[in-house]
């Protein structure tokens, strides 16, 4: 049986982050914090999932306007948190009986703790169940009161503590289910803090008081309970998140060699025995092949990497580099790369918006810009394509078998055939026809060069450009 409706609390103005962004907004592991509340909710069944949002809302309502099965209401005064409820209340549909609450800035709670919560409060048949775990600091958090038997009476939020349940280490972790009917009827009896707000956490009490059964689920781990109400929280979550992802890919077969020094957005996706070396940053929606190499000190963002291709200390944004490519050390290949299998690319190689065949060399410090390259492709060292006039740019396209001599300037928009050869320092500004050789700047054909050096100099004298044997 799963809980109807949830509703997720998010229209706080979260002082603490001292931030422009709304607080659920803040990233963790490449998600908004809400997302990964969401998926938590997702996970236990509960529909459709209402966020309260207040503070930040359009930028909130924005995130979620697609998002199946979520809807948004806006809380206009953030009056606490069960006026918060409150406003949801209207959006939850007729016949729901059990209603989960949780908060938007408790990013770490697994949806099967939010499931066994659920389960908890149907089998106990409580209007109010809650969560609770111990933690070392309890700082911040509402305070567990329990009588001498055991039974929970109430929660105490840190202003209303007094030394009696100030050291008390069993802490509200802010998510609870509800019977819908008590609620709606408790709600409006909720009274104003002397903080000025108006607690859901007061609820417990209430039930307690009004000899109604309630019931707590308390989670293991103290993590789970995590409220992110300020920076130093956001970066221990993250810390939190960064060692469950490290975990899970792990267990399924890739071996990370220093979690620490590694950070995996959830969004990645790693395939099996692929090796990821201290220092490394996989991001959003990049993909990792079987066997591949990543690091040390590479950075992957939004790319796929094919399987045994190996990236070392470099940067990949938004491409697609296929299987036994060598990328590195120090290269970039900036977004709209596509490179085919085999490819050697660096040290020192910039690649923007570029397509490279098979088993393409681009070896040493060069640039490609808007280019399409084919296969079997020698890039010598200092090769620049030259694809911006100030105004425009423009594209290069080099056929399969050309050899770029070292220093090799391509003034685009142009175009070499397969099979052709620059010299060493050519500047090319016009198309070669395959199998051509052109030397010197600006390059002409060779064979040209010779008659033409032929006819103004002794018959002896040499060509100003030979085309380099190799680019090293
Ligand atoms: C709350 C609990 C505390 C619990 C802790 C767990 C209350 C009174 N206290 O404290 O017992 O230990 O969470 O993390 O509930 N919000 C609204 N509208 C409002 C006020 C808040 O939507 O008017 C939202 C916030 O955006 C946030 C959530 O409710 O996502 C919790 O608010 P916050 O101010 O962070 O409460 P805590 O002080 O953390
Ligand atoms: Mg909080």
């Amino acid at each position: 049986m799963t809980p109807s409706a949830a509703i997720i609390l998010a229209a706080g103005q979260g002082t603490r982050m001292r931030s422009r962004l709304p607080k659920v907004l803040h990233p963790l592991a490449g998600r908004p914090m809400i997302e990964h509340v969401l998926l938590a909710v997702a996970e236990t069944g509960a529909s459709p999932a209402i966020v309260v949002v207040g503070h930040g809302a359009a930028a909130v309502e924005a995130l979620l306007e697609d998002r199946a099965g979520t809807l948004t209401v806006r809380q206009t005064a953030q009056l606490g948190t069960a006026d918060a409820v409150r406003v949801a209340l209207d959006q939850v549909p007729a016949g729901t009986r059990s209603v989960l609450v949780t908060m938007g800035d408790a990013p770490l709670l697994p949806g099967e703790l939010l499931a066994a919560l659920h389960t908890e409060h149907v089998a106990s048949g409580a209007v109010m169940t809650l969560l609770s775990v111990q933690v070392a600091d309890a700082s911040g958090y509402g305070r567990i009161v329990r009588d001498p038997t055991g039974a929970v009476t109430e929660i105490r939020e840190e202003a209303q503590l007094d030394d009696a349940t100030r050291d008390i280490s069993e802490v509200n972790a802010g998510s609870y289910c509800f019977d819908l009917a008590w609620l709606c009827e408790a709600l409006p009896r909720v009274e104003t803090s002397p903080a000025g707000e108006l607690y859901i956490t007061d609820l417990l009490g209430m039930a307690v008081a009004d000899g109604r059964r309630t019931a707590v689920v308390t989670g293991h781990e103290a993590d789970v309970a995590m409220g992110i109400n300020d920076r130093v929280a956001l970066a221990r979550a993250e810390v939190v998140l960064q060692r469950r992802i490290a975990e899970r890919h792990m267990r399924a077969g890739v071996t990370i060699v220093d979690p620490a020094s590694t950070r995996i957005d959830a969004t990645v996706e790693i395939g099996q025995d692929a090796r990821i070396e201290p220092g490394s940053t996989l991001l959003g929606h990049a993909i990792i092949g079987d066997d591949a190499i990543i690091g040390p000190n590479a950075y992957v963002a939004d790319s796929r990497i094919g399987p045994r291709t190996r990236v070392w200390a470099s940067v990949v944004e938004a491409s697609v580099v296929a299987e036994d490519v060598e990328i590195g050390p120090y290269s970039h290949l900036r977004p709209g790369c596509e490179i085919g299998p085999g490819c050697r690319i660096g040290n020192y190689a910039e690649i923007k918006h570029s397509r490279l065949g098979a088993d393409t060399q681009q070896h040493h410090f060069s640039y490609l810009g808007d280019a399409s390259v084919g296969e079997r492709v020698n890039v010598g060292a200092g090769t620049v394509t030259a694809n911006f006039d100030g105004s425009l740019k423009h594209p290069t396209t080099i056929g399969d078998d050309v050899f770029l001599g070292v220093d090799t300037m391509l003034r685009a928009p142009i175009t070499i055939g397969a099979g052709a050869k620059t010299g060493a320092g050519a500047v090319v500004t016009r198309d070669v026809a395959p199998g051509t050789t052109v030397v010197g700047m600006p390059a002409r054909p060779i064979q040209l060069r010779r008659r033409r050096a032929a006819t103004i100099a002794e018959p002896t004298s040499q060509p100003g450009g030979s085309p380099t044997p190799h680019d090293a």
